[in-house]
């Protein structure tokens, strides 16, 4: 079936963090994504569902240049945050991903102590003192709801954690440097219902200061954290629509035998 788009247009420009703008990505000969246009607003949590392989890694990844090392990455088309290319020559990656930060399917805490976790990238950014780093490293632990498991060992090694704390720990370490987006790929798709839930009301009070794109297999996730949803499949975008209207009245044949279960 022809995955012709049917809504793509939900924000205007200046009301969009990120704009995808007839992006193509491929891998060697593979073409993985084909022509995604694409305005994310800001301060809206957006879902990003399809089915396996549809793409949706590859785009979140494109959004803050993580396939740029991938052997045999090509892309087209542009991508802009806050109307600014990412990919102009003066783009500092390292900026550009505490703008853009991420969150990944499996927690992947650095090889330091839980503290230092928190505070990696406030200080490889500069964005505090020394002596701001205690303070700092709580805030955000109790942000993320983990402060009062960890309190008596921030200075041993997080891999003693579950792997649930793990991922709320790493998710402190991303808001630390107080990111404009953060991209979640799958991210409770490895977590106990407790924790999943937690990670959901805390999708809920991010937004509308952080802008959210979180990719889920969980219908009913992305119909509880996002007012907006972008429906991939064979990495192309078929529907792009108000989460309310893409799961009640889906304007796209894919998108509604997606969302009752009969692909993927
Ligand atoms: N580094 C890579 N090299 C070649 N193909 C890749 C690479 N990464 C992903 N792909 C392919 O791109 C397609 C989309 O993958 P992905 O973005 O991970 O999909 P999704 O997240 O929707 O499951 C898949 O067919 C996958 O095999
Ligand atoms: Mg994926």
């Amino acid at each position: 079936m022809a995955v012709a788009p049917t809504s793509t247009a939900l924000n205007e420009p200046a009301d969009s963090v990120l704009c995808a703008k007839n992006l193509t990505v491929g891998f060697g000969e593979a073409t993985i994504l084909n022509d995604i246009t694409v305005n994310i607003g800001r301060g809206h949590a957006t879902a990003l569902i399809g089915p396996t392989g549809s793409g949706k890694s590859t785009f979140l990844r494109a959004l803050n240049r993580m396939n740029d090392r991938v052997s045999g990455y090509r892309r087209n088309g542009e991508v802009t945050l806050e109307g600014e290319s990412i990919f102009t020559s003066g783009m500092d990656l390292l900026d550009l991903r505490r703008k853009v930060g991420m969150l990944f399917q499996r927690p992947n805490p650095f090889p330091m102590s839980i503290r230092d976790n928190v505070v990696a990238g406030v200080k490889a950014h500069r964005m505090a003192k020394r002596h701001q780093f205690n303070d700092i490293a709580e805030a955000r632990l109790t942000q993320v709801g983990l402060f009062d498991a960890v309190k008596d060992r921030l200075n041993k090694s997080p891999f003693q954690l579950s792997g649930g704390q793990q991922q709320l720990l790493c998710l402190a370490r991303a808001l630390a440097v107080e990111p404009d987006v953060l991209l979640l790929d799958e991210p409770t798709s490895s977590l106990d219902p407790v924790t999943t839930e937690r990670v959901e009301s805390l999708i809920a009070n991010l937004v509308p200061s952080i802008s959210v794109v979180i990719v889920t297999h969980n219908l009913g996730q992305a119909q509880r954290v996002s007012d907006q949803t972008m429906m991939f499949f064979d990495g192309e975008l078929a529907e792009f629509n108000t989460t309310k209207e893409l799961f009640t009245n889906p304007q796209h044949p894919l998108s509604s035998q997606y969302v009752r279960g009969h692909i993927g």
